[in-house]
This record gives structure tokens, sequence and C-alpha cells, in this order.
């Protein structure tokens, strides 16, 4: 076995915390049956602890053991999307702790489509809790270098698994009431849920990202960088001053490029996501006014990005 994988089964036996990578984004792991070590996952992040945290297992078998209930709906959904970026809520067992889910009766589960994970996730043989390893209310990592800027000396261990695929966080599906609802948006669609098991709701749609929290697991996050940051659209473009600010636009629309903090993402869903969190650090790093994101179009393909999107800025006045 990798020695690195060797002595983060060792952490996380002893109830310590260990960065690993998922095809989303790193998530800061904690045996999500020791509730001292889930505690301080909410302690390192700075996370309001109604805020649940999603339980990281190697297959589907180790998935049921730490659901009450395993509808014929998740056994669906995970044979067609896991390992992969698709959280299903359930209601849970008693051996995962109440801190891991913020108190709710339901726990958010998954098996993440990334070697390491997988790799880790079957050394330990039990269920990884784990958030995205940055602070509370920052922008999700994607490299083991953004794991290190975000957590520095407060994780033991970072397991370095190249930059991660998807580049965004799961979709969050809700399975535990009448209807299945989609908490958060992410790749694994609404359409391609519904391709699998019917008709599912979405859950409120994101108002203004500067509201207070409405319920566990509900919270508006900001993943916000710490410039002030705007969306835009291309009727408003001509109205940014680009003096100082930094701008994410997207390829293929015929205009000259801004100025020369301008970062120019794919125009395709996919690609853009990849890439999005990396670009908005290295923006934030450089000092400026302001960071102008421009809104990809309103279709169900952009939808996660979009969400994302809204999650980091605020409307352009
Ligand atoms: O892609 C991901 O999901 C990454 C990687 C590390 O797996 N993790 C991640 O975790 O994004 P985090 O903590 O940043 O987001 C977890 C979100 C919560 O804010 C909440 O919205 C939802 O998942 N969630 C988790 N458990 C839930 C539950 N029992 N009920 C409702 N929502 C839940
Ligand atoms: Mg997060």
């Amino acid at each position: 076995m990798n020695s690195n994988i060797e002595q983060a089964v060792e952490i996380l036996r002893g109830g310590g915390l260990v960065a690993f990578p998922t095809e989303t984004v790193y998530g800061l792991g904690a045996d999500a049956t020791n509730a001292s070590a889930v505690e301080r996952i909410y302690a390192v992040k700075g996370r309001p602890t109604t805020n649940p945290v999603i339980v990281h297992v190697a297959d589907i078998e180790r998935a049921q053991r730490y659901a009450l209930d395993w509808p014929e709906t998740a056994q669906k959904l995970a044979e067609q999307f896991w390992p992969g970026p698709l959280t299903m809520v359930l209601p849970k067992s008693p051996q995962i702790v109440d801190q891991v889910t913020a108190g709710l009766a339901t726990v958010g589960l998954r098996v993440p489509n990334h070697p390491l994970a997988l790799e880790l996730l079957r050394a330990f043989d039990g269920p990884v809790g784990a958030p995205s390893a940055n602070r509370s209310m920052r922008i999700s990592p994607t490299t083991a270098d953004h794991v290190r800027e975000e957590l520095g000396d407060d994780v033991q261990l970072i397991l370095d698994g190249g930059p991660c695929d998807v580049g965004i966080e799961s979709t969050v599906l809700d399975l535990s009431g009448d209807q299945p609802c989609v908490l958060r948006p992410g790749m694994v669609t609404r359409a391609m849920i519904e391709q699998v098991i019917g008709p599912v709701a979405m859950g409120k749609p994101l108002g203004d990202t500067h509201q207070p929290a409405l319920a566990p697991g509900q919270q508006l996050t900001h993943y916000a960088p710490r410039t002030l940051a705007f969306r835009f659209n291309a009727t408003q473009a001509v109205r940014i001053s680009t003096d100082g600010v930094g701008i994410i636009d997207i390829a293929g629309i015929d205009r000259p490029r801004f100025n020369e903090a301008t970062i120019t993402l794919p125009s395709d869903p996919e690609q853009y996501a990849r890439h999005f969190y990396a670009a908005l650090r290295q923006l934030d790093r450089m000092d400026l006014k302001a960071i102008y994101v421009e809104m990809p179009p309103d279709a169900p393909a952009w939808a996660p990005v979009r969400d994302r999107i809204r999650r980091a800025t605020r409307p352009m006045a």
C-alpha cells in the first residue's frame, strides 16, 4: 500500500484530519463515527455547526451500511453515477455521529471518483466525513496547493492527487422525503437524474447569497473570494471600468480582451467548471479592486456553474 495512504489511515483512526482529492474538490476528512474528530473539522474550517458534512465511502455496499433505508431510487442512481459527483441524502444509521449531520436524521452519502480517495476509503474501511477543504465561506480547493493555502498546518496530511477533474462540488439529491429533490446542483444534472428515476424537484431557488441561513443543510453558502466580486451579462459588459479589476469571461464571444487581468474560460460547461475555482483564486491573490464574472447562458447544462457564480458574486449594480 502507498505509504501516504497508510499514514492517512492511521491519522483517521487516531481522530485526526486528512485532506484528500476527489473528482470534484479536495475534502477535509475525519472518521464519521468519531464525534471529536468531526468537531475538529468544524473548528478548523470555522464552519457553522448547523451545516451538515457529506460522508464518503468506497462503494455501494458500504453506503448501505450507513443509510437506515436504501430505496430502489438510491440503488439505481448509485449504479448509474457512483463512483461520481452525486451525494444522496438518506435516513442515517446511528453509527454516523450527530455532529456529521448537524443533528439531522439524514446523512449525505457519496462514493467519489478518484483513485486516491477510493484507495483511502477502502483502506480505512469506514465512513469519512468530509466537507470541502477550505475555510468556511471560501472558495473550494481544486489542487493540493489550494488546500495548503487554505488550511496550512491545521491539517496533518494532504494527499496530493493533482488538479480535480470536475472542479465544482457534487450534486446533492435528497431522497429522504416524498419526492426526490436537488438541494445543490452539480455536474450530475437534474436531467441526468430524471432519466434514471423520473421527476425530480429543485430545492428552493438560490436567492440572494447575502441572506442568513434558512435551515440546516440549506445555507446559501458563499464560496466567495475575498475581493469584492460581481457577475455581469453581455449587456452589462460595456459598463465595467476595467482599471485595476479582474475579469473572468467566456471564450467564443466576439469582443476585445478587457485587460491584462482577464481570464477567459472555455465555453463548454464541463471545461469551465474544471477551471473556475482556480481562476477565481488566481484573481483573488492579485489584490484587485474587484472581480467581474461573466454569467454563462441560462441553459440546463450551465445550471451548476451558474449556481456557483451566484454564490461567489453579487449582481452588478
Ligand atoms: O463534492 C463534494 O460534495 C465535496 C467533496 C469533498 O466530496 N464536498 C462538499 O462538502 O462540497 P461541503 O461540506 O462543502 O458541502 C456539504 C453540503 C452541505 O452544505 C449541505 O448543503 C449538503 O451538502 N448536505 C450534507 N448532508 C446533508 C443532509 N443530511 N441534508 C441536507 N443537505 C446535506
Ligand atoms: Mg464547501
